[in-house]
């Protein structure tokens, strides 16, 4: 039995390198080897106010970045969340399971409840919703960057909650699949290296959107922040912002930090970052070209169409077993 994999990105706006890095590109490569699901999380979105017409947009836009980005539609299923209802009355019913102690303990929801004036349940829920995209498929693996650590392990909680309530299975508890920051489970920022690259960022020098054309990848590297040492060593507390820089540069280019740190032992950071802002440019190129080709009309439709009535296929079992189990049935 193949091992099931979900995970979900987010269609806010353009997707970066920390997105590709830390998560898509994990999601390329496990489906060779897992039955994969892939969701565009447009639910997860609507916790923050979205433009409905922008909105629409992002996620198909999100949906094509997947295709080109290595992620075949005949092999993973690729779908939208809100096209799947199970989502949302799985997250009510584990909603009924969750204290909301342990939600407003989550780091993430008292980052962004601080940042807003107003705080709708929804961003407070939203770890709950998280857990039921995951529980519903019956998932072994979750790729995803650190950032979503916490909210992996609310899941695990939530599903060995139910399976103690009804001493028995109701729901597989996933393993995350997070890599380490040397393997780009937290790409930083290219303008604070103690933050995040966020694609939510107000300032679009501080990441790399997989779409910024090859001038505007080489002028974000070329400004990227270093230290004042010139010398390119990879040490995540004394020198995190040429430590993140190795990180991109080694995923990019398959060498070793090691090798890489060797090689432009008597160099600068000059001649480090044009090539580095080079393998970027290069990384990128082919997944650049293949989106053009996903804008023809009902391209992306098509495919999302077919990945929902799998995906609704594939979650109706597991949502009626706790149903069942509840008394709902
Ligand atoms: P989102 O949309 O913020 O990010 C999508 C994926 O990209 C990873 N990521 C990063 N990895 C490394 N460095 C970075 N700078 C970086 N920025 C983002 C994220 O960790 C994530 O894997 N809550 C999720 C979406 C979600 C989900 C799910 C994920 C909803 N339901 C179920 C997995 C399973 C989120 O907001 O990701």
């Amino acid at each position: 039995m193949k091992k099931r994999v979900f995970s979900g990105v987010q269609p806010s706006g353009a997707l970066t390198l920390g997105n590709y890095l830390g998560a898509i590109r994990n999601f390329v490569e496990l489906q060779h080897e897992a039955d994969c699901f892939f969701c565009v999380v447009d639910l997860h979105s609507l916790t923050v106010p979205q433009d409905p017409v922008v909105l629409k947009e992002n996620i198909k836009n999100t949906a094509r970045l997947f295709v080109a980005a290595g992620i075949d539609p005949e092999v993973s299923t690729i779908f939208v969340q809100s096209q799947v209802p199970a989502h949302a009355e799985l997250s009510w019913l584990l909603e009924c399971h969750t204290y909301i102690g342990e939600l407003k303990r989550m780091t993430q929801f008292k980052d962004k409840a601080q940042k807003q004036e107003v705080v709708t349940t929804g961003l407070l829920t939203y770890p709950v919703l998280m857990a039921a995209d995951i529980l519903l498929y019956n998932t072994d693996l979750v790729p995803v960057g650190e950032d979503q650590k916490q909210h992996l392990e609310i899941t695990r909680d939530l599903a060995v909650r139910v399976n103690n309530r009804f001493q028995e299975e109701v729901f597989k508890v996933p393993e995350p699949y997070i890599p380490p920051r040397s393997k780009g489970g937290r790409i930083m920022s290219l303008t604070d290296p103690l933050e995040k690259m966020s694609k939510s960022s107000p300032n679009p020098k501080s990441y790399i959107a997989l779409l910024d054309p090859p001038e505007v990848i080489k002028k974000k590297i070329m400004s990227a922040v270093t230290d004042s040492e010139a010398v390119i060593r990879y040490d995540e507390e004394a020198k995190p912002a040429i430590s993140n820089l190795l990180v991109i540069y080694s995923l990019c280019s398959g060498q070793s930090i090691e090798a890489i740190t060797e090689q432009y032992a008597s160099t600068g950071y000059g001649q480090f970052k044009k090539d580095l802002a080079e393998l970027v440019i290069e990384t990128l190129r082919p997944l650049q070209e293949k989106v053009k080709t996903l804008s023809a009309p009902g391209a992306i439709e098509r495919i999302l169409e077919a990945g929902a009535e799998k995906a609704r296929a594939a979650a109706a079992p597991h949502l009626r077993r706790f149903q069942e189990k509840l008394g709902l049935r």
